[in-house]
């Protein structure tokens, strides 16, 4: 019998046709005019869907090298930061921060929560020597939120702190605009919201972090963020750049901007809104306290080992991620962020639904479904 397989996981996610159209172009060299063009447009590009005028960098690397570079070229050994650490990702940032040996104020949360204002005030108290505040926007291991703008308040006020956010899950999700917002650093990746395969990253600096480069003292050699820029302003790049994945950025960025950012945040916010209702009226439980629109971590029901379920729902078509560390066997997450629209979401319920029945729930078959149209319905005007 025929089953498609439709990725729902946070990461690869599904690609638009004229994402996949680009990518099976012939190569073009890349120290060429008509490549320098490219590489402009599609600066310009980001720089739209960011809202600044400001320097937008692309590294060929993974998220995780951006996140790298945010460390190296913006700090010095020894500074004092503080690191929101509320899943793996914030473990990252934490690992990251303690090989270039700064000196860590690591703030643990428990996952599948947010910060606690009160709890960054009385850090931030004590210590007004802070150099950096580190965060996700949106910690994909436990699909959670993390207000930023508040962050950016908080570091604001400090003498000398920068924000830096890992937007990895956040970019092409909401409107997440740097300037706006207060963000000094934001790295985002190509395998999430945007549409892409894995191999890009992306790296916004504001002002304040750009005066921060010089007195860096950290080693790095690849990621240089002063290289990369002078030549990336030019449309080059200090090395051999991600060309097709360049050129592919360049047409899912067109399907971005065509849609406006306000638009695809709102579609994002209804995906998420109809998934969550429609789990929760199946009688399951969210991971989150403060969730996501990128994707929604599910408990799964009691007894039920989640990597069972995910193999069951997978059967039915539906690749679903699981959890990590501690949530593995926990929890499942259902990724709806970039090339997804409100059937899809509809679909993967609908697959849940037969899943949680094979499985020997005693479930209404049919109901997350109806619920997900609902809120599709009165959210939308199809
Ligand atoms: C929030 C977040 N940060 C960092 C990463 C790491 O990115 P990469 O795997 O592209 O290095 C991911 C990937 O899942 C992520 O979701």
């Amino acid at each position: 019998m025929l089953i498609k397989e439709r990725l729902f996981t946070p990461g690869p996610v599904p690609l638009p046709p004229q994402v996949v159209k680009a990518l099976g172009q012939q190569i073009i060299h890349h120290r060429t005019p008509e490549f320098t063009q490219i590489f402009l447009d599609t600066r310009k590009n980001l720089q739209k869907l960011l809202k600044t005028e400001r320097d937008v960098l692309m590294f060929a690397s993974s998220g995780t090298g951006a996140m790298e570079a945010a460390v190296t070229n913006f700090f010095r050994k020894g500074d004092r930061v503080l690191v929101i650490n509320a899943g793996k990702f914030g473990q990252r940032w934490r690992e990251i921060a303690s090989t270039y040996e700064l000196k860590l104020i690591d703030y643990e949360i428990e996952w599948g929560k947010t910060y606690d204002r009160e709890k960054i005030l009385e850090i931030v108290g004590e210590f007004p020597d802070i150099k950096g505040i580190f965060v996700q926007h949106s910690e994909t291991s436990t699909t959670t939120l993390h207000d930023v703008r508040y962050l950016a308040e908080v570091s604001n006020k400090l003498e000398d702190c920068i924000l830096v956010v890992d937007g990895i899950t956040s970019v092409g999700v909401y409107e997440v605009y740097p300037e706006e917002i207060g963000i000094d650093v934001l790295v985002t990746g190509s395998q999430k919201a945007l549409m892409l395969p894995p191999g890009l990253s992306v790296m916004y600096y504001s002002e304040k972090a750009e005066k921060r480069l010089s007195r860096s003292n950290l080693p790095k050699y690849y990621l240089d963020v002063p290289k990369e820029a002078k030549k990336q302003a030019k449309g080059q790049t200090a090395y051999t750049p991600a060309i097709n994945l360049i050129i592919a950025l360049n047409e899912s960025l067109k399907l971005i901007l065509d849609e406006g950012v306000e638009n695809l945040a709102k579609r994002h916010e209804i995906m998420a809104k109809a998934t969550r209702e429609a789990v929760q009226e199946l009688g399951l439980k969210l991971l989150s306290e403060s969730p996501a629109n990128s994707a929604t971590g599910v408990y799964a029901p009691a007894g039920i080992d989640a990597d069972d379920l995910r193999k069951q729902l997978l059967k039915t078509g539906f690749r679903v991620a699981g959890g990590q560390d501690h949530l593995k066997g926990k929890i499942f997450r259902i990724a709806h962020m970039g090339y997804f629209d409100f059937m899809d979401v509809i679909q993967v319920i609908a697959g849940l639904e037969i899943t949680l029945y094979k499985i020997g729930m005693n479930i209404e078959l049919g109901k997350g479904v109806k619920k997900a149209q609902e809120v599709i319905l009165a959210e939308t005007n199809f």
